[in-house]
């Protein structure tokens, strides 16, 4: 089984979506697993016009320099690609997931090699992968109207043709801490460990 493993807190020791990606993958780890570790916080490119370019264009028309702007989006979804399963910390941030999150968004989404338009609409390309996102918030209640976070997640992995998607909230850490752990771990428990 390949796993990927994606972090997106700035925070290392301290995260709570660390902590929980990490008992995720203890957890759904049996046999022989390959672990691919993408920390998100140590830099995403940002979505640029020249990168835009390429994307939209021949990989035939493209002068060298143009390919080598698409290799980090390459890796991402050749990672993607390769991966059995997910397994994504993202903390709320602003109401929302960590700018690395939306650059690596924004990366992704690629017509004709991340989703194609076809006349029913976009259709993902990236199938067969379960996902599980460990998500902490300090006050904002999971799936409520003010988590925007947990919304684009599955709108873009749904987007791009990964619906098996489970998500591990340890919300509301400010009001209570452990309650919010428990929450999460009983879901790691009975969801992810029932696999
Ligand atoms: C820059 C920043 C912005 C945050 N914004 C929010 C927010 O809008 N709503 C919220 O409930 N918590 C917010 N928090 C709290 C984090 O979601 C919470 O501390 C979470 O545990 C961070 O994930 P981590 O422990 O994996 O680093 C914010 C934290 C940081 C550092």
């Amino acid at each position: 089984m390949n796993i990927l493993k994606i972090n997106s807190s700035v925070q290392q020791e301290a995260s709570v979506t660390r902590k929980l990606v990490e008992e995720i993958i203890t957890t759904i780890s049996k046999g022989e697993v390959t672990i691919v570790d993408r920390d998100l916080s140590k830099g995403v490119s940002l979505l640029n016009e020249q990168m835009l370019t390429a994307f939209f264009s021949n990989l035939e028309d493209l002068k060298e320099e143009q390919l080598m702007l698409l290799e980090e989006s390459n890796t991402y979804i050749q990672e993607i690609k390769e991966a059995d399963v997910i397994v994504f910390g993202v903390p709320i941030y602003n109401f929302s997931v960590p700018g690395s999150v939306k650059a690596y968004f924004d990366l992704l989404a690629r017509a004709g090699v991340t989703f194609k338009y076809t006349e029913q609409g976009p259709v993902g390309l990236m199938e067969n992968k379960k996902v599980y996102v460990a998500m902490a918030s300090g006050g904002v209640p999971f799936d409520s109207e003010v988590d925007f976070a947990s919304k684009l997640i599955r709108q873009f992995l749904t987007f791009l043709g990964i619906t098996d998607i489970t998500f591990v909230p340890a919300d509301q850490l400010m009001t209570n801490q452990e309650a919010a752990l428990g929450r999460a771990r009983k879901i790691i428990e009975e969801t992810v460990g029932s696999v």
